[in-house]
């Protein structure tokens, strides 16, 4: 059994050395956070599922010329990346008003916007995640025009696409956010979709009655957030015939590996 070295530790994975350079193993954790870290839990299965639900999306967006930071995944709870720079900014992509966006400028959640709109949060847990704006970022250096030019059109290629991916599978993707990296490869640097999407980072309602499957259930205390979780895998086709079971299985060798001083 390799013992990894840890790299980094967030909210809901871990990113451990890869077995080359140049590579990371991505771990899923069973927690979640909401509100800036306030309110914390582990859900039993959760980070499985949401390897699958990554790994699923990832692949497809890969295939309609989407660049990921995605290799291949490994195990129950791990996947294997490309080490990347990520890029300070959360970039939330919205179709139907939900969340903030209902909060800040009142309106009623589940009200559809007149277009996709595309919005910026500076990576900052001390401040919250704070919305921010193209001429934040690239007065402040977070991205160049040109990045930022890259990251806006590859945001709305991914909703575009899995809009329709979802609705396929009877889901409304109301909104998500994503986040992107710089991976150098040969001198040239490209910007590529990175860490995960999942039902952590998306808000997915079903196409018809509006119940909700995706990480608000544990926000708004719905309960049930690992069944909502594993009818988006089901949906998608993922995991066929997935019981509660499968997802308490697959301890990976990197849950051992001796702790490093984390980065961050
Ligand atoms: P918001 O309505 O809270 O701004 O969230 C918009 C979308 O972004 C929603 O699908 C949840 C996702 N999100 C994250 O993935 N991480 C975060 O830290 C926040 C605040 C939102």
């Amino acid at each position: 059994m390799p013992r990894r070295r840890r790299i980094y530790e967030g909210k809901a994975k871990v990113l451990f050395e890869g077995p080359e350079p140049g590579t990371l193993v991505q771990y899923f954790k069973d927690d979640a956070t909401a509100f800036n870290a306030q309110k914390h839990a582990l859900i039993e299965g959760k980070g499985v599922l949401n390897n699958r639900i990554s790994e699923y999306l990832m692949l497809r967006l890969a295939e309609v010329g989407v660049p990921t930071h995605f290799v291949k995944r490994l195990n129950m709870r791990e996947q294997l990346i490309r080490q990347v720079e990520i890029i300070p900014i959360e970039v939330v992509v919205r179709n139907v008003a939900a969340g903030s966006i209902s909060k800040r400028l009142g309106i009623a959640e589940g009200t559809p916007l007149p277009r996709s709109i595309v919005e910026y949060y500076y990576k900052d847990d001390a401040l919250g995640d704070p919305l921010v704006t193209e001429e934040h970022i690239t007065a402040f250096g977070w991205a160049s025009p040109p990045d930022l030019d890259d990251m806006f059109n590859m945001a709305l290629r991914i909703n575009d696409y899995m809009t329709g991916l979802f609705m396929g599978a009877g889901l409304k993707l109301i909104d998500f956010k994503v986040e992107f990296g710089r991976l150098v490869t040969d001198d040239v640097e490209q910007i590529v979709l990175a860490d995960e999407i999942s039902p952590d980072s998306c808000r997915l309602w079903d196409i018809t009655t509006n119940e909700i499957f995706d990480k608000d259930r544990f926000r708004k205390d719905l309960g049930g957030v690992v069944e909502g979780y594993r009818e988006v895998a089901r949906r998608l086709g993922i995991l066929q015939e997935a019981n509660v079971t499968d997802l308490k299985t697959g301890e990976p060798h990197a849950a051992e590996v001796e702790e490093s001083t984390s980065e961050k």
